[in-house]
């Protein structure tokens, strides 16, 4: 078992961008949990899975659904859906499964083995508190709601989606109400972990915050 670096945090705050950069700051293996919970999404609304169904239903989609990682792209049956998990309609459905205990049991061993043979960085809702209860190092990354807002904007007019600043703050406010308030492995910090709140910092501001706590605290 290597390393492990989890990051957790709500949408907008950053974890991402933080996560591959200290991934190849120090050699270790990336993964964005989120991926997995959007290409999960594809696979059950491609078979007309609605939330509303039951267990059975989901259960026999995964019976045949196999998901993959690798190099930052994530693979749905072996279809590379890196760009098809970053629509808007998949922010709402893959939170909306995420909130499933069938769901998130599905993809538990999976994050997990990926620590198995190499040092990881992991990001996601709840890799500090379920996925790696015992992670060696855990960061809980924030920002507030207007500059989570205003990065979500600029990410989605960067595609070229066509969204207002209003649409955007709205996707960012109800997904992270849903993903905190839900009962099974909801977005909490762990009491552990270094808190960053990135709302008035840059990039690198943030990436010096973290390496020098990564290293005064080895
Ligand atoms: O990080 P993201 O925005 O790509 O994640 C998409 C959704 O997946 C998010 O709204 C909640 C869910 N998710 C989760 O429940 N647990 C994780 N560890 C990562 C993501």
């Amino acid at each position: 078992m290597g390393k492990v670096i989890a990051i957790d945090g709500p949408s907008g705050s950053g974890k991402t961008t933080i996560a591959k950069l200290l991934a190849k700051e120090l050699g270790f293996g990336y993964l964005d949990t989120g991926a997995l919970y959007r290409a999960i999404a594809i696979a059950l609304r491609e078979k007309k899975v609605a939330p509303e169904d039951n267990d059975d239903k989901i259960k026999r989609v995964f019976d045949n659904t196999v998901i993959g990682f690798n190099n930052g792209k994530v693979f749905l049956n072996g279809r590379d859906v890196s760009e098809e998990i970053r629509t808007t309609e998949i922010d709402h459905y893959s939170s909306v499964f995420s909130a499933k205990r069938i769901v998130r049991d599905f993809l538990l061993d999976l994050q997990r083995n990926a620590a198995l043979n190499n040092d990881l960085v992991i990001e996601g809702r709840d890799t500090t508190t379920v996925v790696f209860p015992h992670a060696q190092k855990k960061i809980f990354l924030y920002a507030s709601d207007e500059e989570r807002a205003r990065r979500r904007y600029f990410q989605f007019k960067e595609k070229g989606i066509d969204i207002t600043m209003d649409e955007a703050r709205k996707n960012i406010l109800e997904r992270d109400k849903r993903d905190a308030n839900r009962d099974i492995a909801p977005l909490k910090a762990a009491p552990e972990a270094f808190l960053v709140d990135s709302s008035n910092l840059s990039v690198e501001q943030v990436f010096k915050k973290i390496l020098d706590f990564l290293r005064t605290d080895p």
